[in-house]
């Protein structure tokens, strides 16, 4: 791993989230101490995310910020031109992270194409980092194995209570890869669960807390999204809270194998 590129935690998502609603969000974020807002192309936000930031005033070396390039810009250098147009929408010269959003569908297009062209858009300073997103076993190690792999510093997955996704992850950690857990909440589906509740009644936290804290006790880099400061600040919180290994152990038991995110181009998951 020749790059040293730390994702802060905990970040922020934008998923869904468009023009006011994402400017109000970004903006309190950063006020309550964000410094990482993970964004894409496919968000369709991109512009209002870049203009949040930039009325923040916070310095732009301060905040991180990942984008990601969708699955129809892989062909040739074309993934170059897609950070080129999210930068532009962005109003920033730079990002910190970009990653492929999904692996080419049917592997169509050969991985060494467009990591090889993320990876000279690091070069050209367009990205500090490259990274990919819903990679499976099989992809992270033939990702490694190219002359790209060796800058490559994070996998962003689906993680939370009802998808566990243990191999994966542990085998990304075991490469040296940062995981980055996305729809820690499982978009609202975990606080209705009751072990979480049980355990967020004894820690005098919530549902949604302790399934933050229980993907972070794994050293995956959580990204929620809100859209309500409170909810904002006690996810930061929730960062906090030490859950027992009596607590972590209760919840590894709710993983179900539970997808959210399983659109028809997905790759054939690790079970
Ligand atoms: N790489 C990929 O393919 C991929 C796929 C999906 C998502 N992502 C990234 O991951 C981010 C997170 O996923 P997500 O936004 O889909 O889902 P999520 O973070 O699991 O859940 C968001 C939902 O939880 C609610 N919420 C947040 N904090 C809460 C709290 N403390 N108490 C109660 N409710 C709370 C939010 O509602 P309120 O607004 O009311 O707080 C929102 O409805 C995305 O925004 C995106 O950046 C990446």
């Amino acid at each position: 791993m020749s790059v040293a590129i730390a994702l802060p935690q905990p970040g922020l998502g934008t998923f869904r989230l468009q023009d006011d609603v994402v400017i109000a969000s970004v903006k309190s974020a950063l006020e309550l101490g964000y410094r990482h807002i993970d964004t894409a192309a496919m968000y369709d936000n991109e512009a209002a995310v870049g203009r949040a930031i930039r009325e923040s005033q916070i310095p732009r070396e301060e905040i991180f910020v990942t984008t990601k390039i969708w699955f129809d810009r892989l062909r040739g250098d074309d993934a170059i031109a897609a950070l080129r147009e999210s930068l532009a929408k962005l109003e920033l010269d730079y990002v910190d992270l970009a990653l492929i959003h999904w692996p080419s569908p049917n592997g169509e297009v050969p991985m060494a194409e467009y990591l090889g062209a993320l990876d000279k858009a690091r070069e050209m300073g367009l990205t500090r980092a490259i990274g990919v997103s819903n990679f499976t076993i099989a992809q992270i190690d033939e990702a490694l194995s190219l002359p790209a792999g060796k800058h490559i510093v994070t996998n962003q997955i689906e993680v939370h209570p009802l998808l566990a996704n243990t191999k994966l992850v542990q085998h990304c950690q075991s490469k040296g890869l940062q995981v980055t857990g996305y729809m820690p909440l499982a978009v609202g589906k975990v606080m209705d669960e009751p072990v979480l509740q049980d355990i967020a009644a004894n820690h005098k936290a919530t549902a949604a807390q302790v399934a933050l804290a229980w993907v972070a006790s794994k050293n995956i880099i959580v990204i929620p999204s809100s859209t309500k400061p409170a909810h904002q600040k006690a996810n930061l919180e929730a960062l906090e809270l030490s859950l027992s290994a009596d607590d972590i152990a209760r919840i590894d038991q709710l993983d179900r194998g539970e997808r959210v995110a399983n659109p028809p181009f997905s790759p054939a998951w690790d079970q």
